[in-house]
């Protein structure tokens, strides 16, 4: 059984997909050990209690610096033993000593096809907002391995979607996380629950 955590800051769709996807089983050898939210008012939160699951918040506010509030969620992690770490818009840059601690064990949903659209600065809608200013016609979403760098880990599983004319940011948004995040996150923890993801050569490789 794959222990996972997710962590999440705000509405928690893609966390409600996860749940949905264990329950329904195209999540196998899944359970999901708790939620940590970096944001007390997160609905995230409440769908976690929702189902049963063991869901905390920590907070930057709550700690004098940022190094005793990465200590903090460092901490709290551990005391999960995750096998594996869902970022699930989780909007906290992953303090460097958890990359460390868990390497290859913390996966990331970005809502654009990375390379494009990523980085320090691109979180949420703002994707979207600067997606459209751009004018692209394609979008999408990434599943991606966490390291040290802001969206800079190995990609393991992206999926297009198209932009339509006279879009606004929150369409753009809702389309990609509908036919996009809600389908490859959950699809991605399934297959490194069933040991199918593997890094060669510095790509990742799905088996068949
Ligand atoms: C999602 O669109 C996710 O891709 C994004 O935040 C949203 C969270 O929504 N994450 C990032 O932008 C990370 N850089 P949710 O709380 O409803 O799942």
């Amino acid at each position: 059984m794959l222990k996972i955590l997710v962590c999440v800051s705000g509405g928690g769709t893609n966390l409600q997909a996860i749940i949905d996807a264990v329950e329904n089983k195209q999540i196998t050898n899944t359970e999901i050990v708790g939620v940590i939210s970096n944001n007390a008012n997160a609905y995230a939160l409440e769908r976690a209690k929702n189902h049963n699951i063991k869901a905390v918040c920590v907070s930057p506010k709550d700690y004098a610096d940022r190094s005793l509030f990465n200590d903090a969620l460092l901490e709290t992690v551990d005391s999960f033993a995750p096998d594996l770490v869902v970022l699930a818009g989780f909007l906290v840059a992953i303090p460097e000593k958890m990359v460390q601690k868990y390497p290859y064990k913390i996966i990331n949903i970005h809502p654009s096809l990375i390379p494009s659209f990523c980085g320090v600065g691109y979180y949420g809608l703002k994707v979207h907002e600067k997606a459209l200013e751009r004018g692209v016609k394609i979008t999408g979403a990434t599943v991606h391995f966490v390291d040290e760098g802001t969206d800079t880990g190995l990609i393991i599983m992206q999926k297009a979607v198209s932009v339509e004319d006279g879009d606004t940011p929150k369409e753009l948004q809702q389309r990609v996380m509908e036919q996009a995040e809600w389908v490859i996150l959950p699809r991605v923890i399934d297959l490194i629950a069933n040991d199918k993801v593997n890094v060669l050569d510095g790509k990742v490789v799905i088996m068949k």
